[in-house]
């Protein structure tokens, strides 16, 4: 029984290491994020932030060393703001991104040159686990400020002054 036992558990290990392999094989890759509208241009993410459908990305990998583009590929966020690009092959010797584009949203169109976009590593030896990457969360702004952002800029300043004396 016990022969048998620690047979069965190399067998799962075997499988589990296998199984390791081919996810780190990085036939796939998978981009993950978010796009939000950010109503209250702060650039991060506030109670006020809310989620942005069908927005336009821009995924692009280039090498490191030449900036050679090796990967383009476009896709929309959902209505929950979320993405997912595939990503094939390895893609160690370059940058990638994800983009915003320009969009048409009647409120929240403004692109903000820092939240626009964030690079993942999409190599195999990137210390992370698994085919998936996430990137922070990407945000448009509105031209002003929703009325409603006082209260926030009052509690940051609050937490600053908190902080600072
Ligand atoms: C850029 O570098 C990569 C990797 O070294 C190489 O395969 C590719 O041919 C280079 N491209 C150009 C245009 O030099
Ligand atoms: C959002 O946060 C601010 C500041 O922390 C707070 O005053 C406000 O009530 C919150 N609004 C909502 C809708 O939760």
């Amino acid at each position: 029984m016990a022969r048998f036992l620690l047979g069965a558990i190399a067998f799962c290990l075997l499988a589990i290491s296998a199984n390791a392999r081919v996810q780190g094989q990085g036939q796939d890759f998978e981009i993950h994020g978010h796009v939000y509208c950010d109503p209250c241009r702060l650039q991060f993410k506030t109670n006020l932030s809310y989620p942005l459908d069908a927005m336009q990305l821009k995924i692009e990998c280039k090498n490191r060393d030449n900036k050679t583009t090796t990967f383009t590929s476009e896709t929309k966020s959902r209505p929950d703001g979320y993405f997912v690009v595939k990503v094939p092959g390895d893609h160690e010797e370059d940058i990638c991104e994800a983009i915003l584009t320009p969009n048409k949203h009647p409120q929240c169109n403004e692109i903000m040159a820092t939240r626009d976009r964030d690079q993942v590593s999409l190599a195999d030896n990137a210390g992370v686990v698994g085919n998936v990457r996430y990137t922070n969360d990407l945000f448009y702004m509105t031209k002003d400020a929703d009325n409603r952002c006082e209260a926030i800029y009052e509690s940051l300043w609050d937490d600053v002054s908190e902080q600072d004396y």
